[in-house]
């Protein structure tokens, strides 16, 4: 699927961002203690030095909350008519958790849902949110990704433990033109259910509820063969991002900054090469944060605002590959913004 975000006048604008990781730092030398694996395995094969995981009681609620009060914030208050959460764990399997977070920040009463998407929850979380601008349901929108991932993680599993981290990046979304920075532009969306298998939690839904007994197959805890994934992940994101820079009028030299849902540092380097682009113009933080799902891309975005790696003016493909299969990709021009401490 692609297509605009509504006409000139009804595009949704970035005019906020914040994001909160959790205190607690795991480090690889911690993993390694637990698991088969070595330092120099995770470094050399992921790029990730150390992630942040939540503390036990810690749920994903608590840091969408604290990163869509920062992104309020730096939005200069005002009205919010929505709020858009994008989230692999919410806190239950029902209800959402967008209306307790919705509450949580004083915005009580206003519509509030879940998206559901892995990976790739920013991009269609994004989506939803232009959408509610573009068809008049609203003005401005609270758009959230939050991840408490490692509430998935098979605790004795090598292959998925060292790989995802949690936190939460959150923007505000208001009304405004096409040619205004931070306007959301053309946005390509899409799905593959026939590769479902490459990525799951198969135990605790409608086909293998749980409570019962616990399974013992680990089919609890997050699955991913990543060889496959790996390789689809390069091909769909390059594709889609080539889609979106054909839309939106623009060519790859057009581009400052890729700002991509951090995976792997390989499948950036394997991204920026199959779409001819130099290494330096790959926006990254997995080394210090993991792949955090969904949270990945505005958690870069906001870290990247805050080191000054990514500008206003600056202009960024956006793009995202995970569970379902899903894929997404847009561009825009950075805006100013201000930065809080969420
Ligand atoms: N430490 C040591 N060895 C490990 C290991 C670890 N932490 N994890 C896996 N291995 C082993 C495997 O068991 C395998 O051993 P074998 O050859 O004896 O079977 C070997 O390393 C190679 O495994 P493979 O899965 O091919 O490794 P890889 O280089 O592809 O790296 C991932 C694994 C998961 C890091 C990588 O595939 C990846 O990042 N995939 C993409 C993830 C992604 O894009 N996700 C997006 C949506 S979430």
């Amino acid at each position: 699927m692609t297509g605009g975000t509504g006409g000139a006048a009804d595009r949704a604008v970035i005019c906020g961002i914040g994001y909160r990781v959790p205190d607690r730092i795991v480090t690889n030398a911690e993993l390694c203690a637990r698991l088969d694996t070595s330092e120099d395995w995770i470094v050399a094969r992921t790029g990730i030095s150390r992630r942040r995981w939540v503390e036990p009681g810690e749920a994903t609620s608590d840091l969408a909350v604290r990163a869509g009060r920062a992104a309020l914030k730096s939005a200069g208050g005002g009205q919010i008519d929505a709020v858009v959460l994008a989230t692999t764990t919410p806190d239950q399997r029902c209800p959402a958790t967008a209306p307790e977070v919705a509450s949580r920040l004083g915005l009580g009463g206003v519509a509030a849902l879940d998206v559901s998407a892995v990976c790739t929850g920013f991009l269609y979380g994004l989506a939803t949110a232009a959408g509610f601008i573009a068809a008049g349901l609203a003005e401005r929108v609270l758009m959230i990704a939050a991840e408490a991932f490692s509430t998935l993680l098979d605790p004795d599993d090598r292959t998925t433990l060292p790989i995802f981290g949690d936190g939460a990046g959150a923007v505000v979304l208001r009304r405004g033109r096409a040619d205004e920075p931070g306007a959301v532009g053309p946005l390509v969306l899409g799905s593959d259910g026939d590769r479902s298998e490459l990525i799951t939690v198969k135990a605790g839904g409608a086909r293998q509820p749980f409570p019962g007994p616990i399974p013992d197959d680990g089919s609890q805890y997050f699955k991913m063969r990543g060889r496959e994934v790996f390789r689809q992940s390069v091909e769909r994101m390059s594709a889609a991002g080539t889609e979106a820079l054909s839309l939106a009028g623009w060519q790859l030299g057009d581009v400052d900054r890729v700002v991509t849902h951090q995976a792997n540092a390989r499948v950036s380097a394997a991204l920026a090469e199959r779409l001819g682009l130099r290494r330096d113009v790959m926006a990254q933080n997995i080394a210090d944060v993991g792949n955090t799902a969904a949270a990945s891309i505005p958690v870069l975005l906001a870290q990247a605002t805050a080191d000054g790696s990514v500008e206003a003016g600056h202009r960024l493909l956006l793009v995202a590959f995970g569970g379902g299969l899903t894929w997404g990709a847009t561009t825009l021009t950075w805006p100013h913004l201000e930065l809080h401490d969420a």
